[in-house]
């Protein structure tokens, strides 16, 4: 499959996931281009057309083949963070408004379930928030008490029948859950039948300012237009200061066969990392999708070892018949815990939006909706909250440090931690390494059929060295959460090219001669 990523997840199982709309082969004039074909793509483009605009959405792989596609479907409307850190950070009055943005998100997806008669098995459901650590309940009273101020509908109970113990639980009213991507096709095809273009497998390159404004394509084809969105999930601007404002992370999900049966509604708890459940079908008890083990993509030594943690937890609640499926989805926090959405600073038409946290198919949906606002010159309440060009008290605080610290150590300390190895035969199959080959350093991988491919491992968004994802076979970025497919080629984030491709022939071509040769200077990883 081209350019998907999140094809083992669950969402794909009985859904046709082909490409359903053409690549672009040729040069066209437009309003507006929408780059992304995720939620927050198509709510922006279809919000578009909705106000009398043409619209073109270029996707890069299919639609909703990125993050939508790979989240547990979970439509709740309370801060990733936590209410109480939300308002301490932004403020009552603001963090009032973007909780209520969100509570309009929902309500959005499902108007427009049922004004597009797409049947996404949306339902409204109670949403819990709890701790199985009952000595955390003074935590948990002070979480409740800051949802209320938020104006959520909110009960604290420690009478609840999870089918484990608790130590105490937030319910949370009008939460819902859908299936992504019938929700994604049902847009997708009330977009194209009110006028809108969609081309699938067509990857756009960063845009740039200018007048007329122009949005090239991989395959070598233009857009014109007046304005362009960006709905990329990062930003996918070239090097941008939103590098360092938002920081990249991979959440794990299973869909599993349960023994003990999952209460309806839509859960999560207050570990760190956390874990969230669902069941993954409405009516059906003992199929449940749970989530968690986040890292920061591309630093963690065992992205397999994410998920035998979440069999683990999931054997221990619930009893553990069958894995059905596993994948992860990417998501990026922004330092000072809200979204950038807007006009890209500097620019005039361009606008963007990124860092939605582990809530992005709500603020996916309200950032669509904003965007559409500010194209079309609606005023929106939220402009100034996530404007792109806030200057936040938060954003120069220790978090950003952190963050900004991290990024570093993998530009500067981290450049390179490849083996030297004499032969190239040592690579199995289906296998990826970082390696130093006559003194050149690689990203290697063989596939299944034995056939070796050899790429630079600098990134091609700001050149830092690639990871290689043993769990979906992927070189992942550990700088701003760029990926590639085992080939080199891109499959998210900011990286605007495939990793360069290195000539098999030339680099090996001492190969034979030192067939005997397969020791490396340093034992392999066990
Ligand atoms: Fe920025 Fe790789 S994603 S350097």
């Amino acid at each position: 499959m081209h350019n998907i990523i999140t094809h083992d997840s669950y969402w794909y199982a009985g859904v046709h996931s082909a490409q359903d709309y053409p690549s672009l082969s040729t040069d066209l004039t437009t309003d507006v281009v929408v780059i992304g074909g995720g939620i927050t793509g198509l709510t922006t483009a279809l919000s578009l057309l909705k106000e009398g605009k043409q619209v073109v959405v270029l996707e890069a792989g299919t639609i909703g083949s990125g993050t939508t596609g790979a989240t547990s479907a979970q439509l709740d409307t309370v801060p990733d963070q936590g209410a109480s850190e939300l308002i301490g950070k932004h403020g009552l009055e603001n963090s009032r408004l973007v909780t209520k943005a969100r509570m309009d998100s929902i309500l959005l997806i499902e108007t427009w379930s049922k004004e597009f008669q797409i049947d996404c098995e949306f339902e409204r459901v109670p949403g819990y928030f709890y701790s199985e650590d009952e000595s955390r309940f003074p935590e948990l009273r002070d979480e409740f008490h800051a949802m209320s101020q938020l104006g959520l509908g909110v009960t604290l109970t420690s009478d609840f029948p999870m089918p484990f113990p608790i130590g105490g639980v937030v319910r949370i009213d009008n939460q819902a859950r859908f299936h992504p991507l019938k929700y994604l096709s049902g847009l997708a095809k009330a977009f194209v039948s009110r006028g809108g273009l969609i081309f699938e497998n067509t990857r756009a390159l960063p845009p740039h300012g200018g007048a007329p404004l122009e949005v090239k394509t991989d395959g070598g084809n233009v857009v014109s237009c007046e304005q362009v969105a960006v709905c990329t999930h990062s930003a996918f601007l070239g090097i941008s200061m939103f590098d360092l404002r938002v920081a990249p992370y991979q959440s794990y999900v299973i869909a599993v066969r349960t023994e003990r049966s999952c209460p309806e509604g839509i859960f999560w708890d207050d570990a760190d990392p956390y874990h969230y459940f669902r069941r993954a079908d409405p009516g059906v008890e003992d199929l449940v999708l749970i989530g968690g083990a986040d890292h920061k993509t591309g630093q963690s030594s065992d992205e397999l070892g994410a998920w035998s943690v979440l069999e683990e937890y999931a054997e221990k609640r619930f009893g553990v018949r069958e894995i059905v499926a596993r994948w992860s989805g990417e998501y990026f926090e922004p330092d000072d815990g809200l979204p950038y959405v807007g006009k890209v600073p500097m620019t005039s038409s361009i606008f963007m939006a990124t860092g939605f946290l582990g809530t992005g198919l709500t603020l996916g949906t309200v950032a669509g909706k904003l965007m559409a606002d500010q194209i079309v010159g609606h005023p929106n309440l939220l402009s100034g909250i996530l404007s792109t060009s806030r200057v936040s008290a938060m954003a120069s605080s220790s978090n950003l440090f952190f963050e900004t610290a991290n990024v570093a150590w993998h530009y500067v300390a981290d450049r390179f931690k490849g083996e030297v190895v004499y032969a190239l035969s040592g690579i199995e199959r289906g296998q990826g390494e970082l390696i130093i080959f006559d003194g050149q350093q690689i990203a290697a991988y063989r596939d299944e059929e034995g056939e070796l491919k050899l790429l630079s491992p600098a990134c091609t968004h700001a050149g830092c060295h690639v990871h290689w994802n043993d769990a979906e076979k992927t070189w992942d970025c550990p700088c701003h959460g760029g990926r590639y497919a085992p080939d080199g080629t891109r499959l998210y984030g900011p990286p605007p090219r495939d990793l360069q491709r290195l000539d098999v022939k030339s680099i090996s071509k001492g190969l034979e001669s030192r067939t005997g040769l397969e020791t490396k200077t340093a034992p392999r990883n066990s």
